[in-house]
């Protein structure tokens, strides 16, 4: 299970706002992208010698479409995701089983633990469903309440108001990540 990963702020911000970008750049690329293909390179041949194996990276919502005030984050989520693809596609006949899911929120340290609740779920509930669907589906949410989630922003949230500069100054101006946690706790 490739599970590692990390965000550039607390908060949605502009490209620029990155802190020490020159450091945190490299970081998030190296923690979020490069430690996929490192990893599968190491792990693969023993799977493919043995003609099974599973393979299970993690992604997120985020990847599934740019998102812009975490955009660097949304990039190399979105490399997850057409890593993952085009590996299931090339290893599938191999006995090889490589799935991404692709998760909305959960409560963890990256997320300050935010209060479990209908959208929000627990770390040991979200794995768990997650879990549940290996073996049927190898590009994920992970579970009913994200897959939801997901179809229902795609529509109320559409590329067109997500991508526009009116949306991203409301969103950066009423949204930062501290503040809705902040909000979602209390
Ligand atoms: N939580 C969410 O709402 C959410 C939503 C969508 C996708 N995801 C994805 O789910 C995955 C797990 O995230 P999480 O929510 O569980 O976050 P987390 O609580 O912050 O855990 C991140 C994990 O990655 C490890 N990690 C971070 N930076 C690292 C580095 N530079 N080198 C080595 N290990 C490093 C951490 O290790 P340490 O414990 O040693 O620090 C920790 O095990 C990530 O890929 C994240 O992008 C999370």
């Amino acid at each position: 299970v490739n599970n590692v990963g990390m965000i550039c702020n607390d908060r949605f911000a502009y490209f620029l706002e990155t802190p020490d970008p020159g450091k945190k750049i490299t970081d998030i690329i190296n923690c979020n992208i490069l430690s996929v293909p490192q990893m599968t390179r190491l792990i693969l041949p023993r799977m493919v010698l043995r003609g099974k194996g599973l393979i299970i990276n993690i992604s997120s919502e985020m990847g599934l479409r740019p998102h812009p005030l975490v955009a660097l984050y949304s990039a190399t989520k979105i490399f997850v995701i057409n890593f993952s693809q085009c590996l299931q596609a090339e290893y599938k006949s191999e006995g090889i089983t490589v799935q991404c899911v692709t998760p909305f929120m959960v409560s963890t340290n990256m997320t300050n633990n935010l209060k479990v609740n209908l959208f929000v779920k627990s770390a040991p509930g979200f794995v768990y469903d997650a879990l549940n669907t290996v073996g049927h589906s190898t590009f994920t949410s992970g579970c009913l309440s994200h897959a939801l989630q997901s179809t229902a922003f795609s529509i109320l949230v559409p590329d067109w108001l997500r991508m526009s500069t009116f949306f991203i100054r409301w969103l950066r101006k009423s949204g930062s990540i501290e503040h809705c946690r902040k909000g979602k706790k209390n």
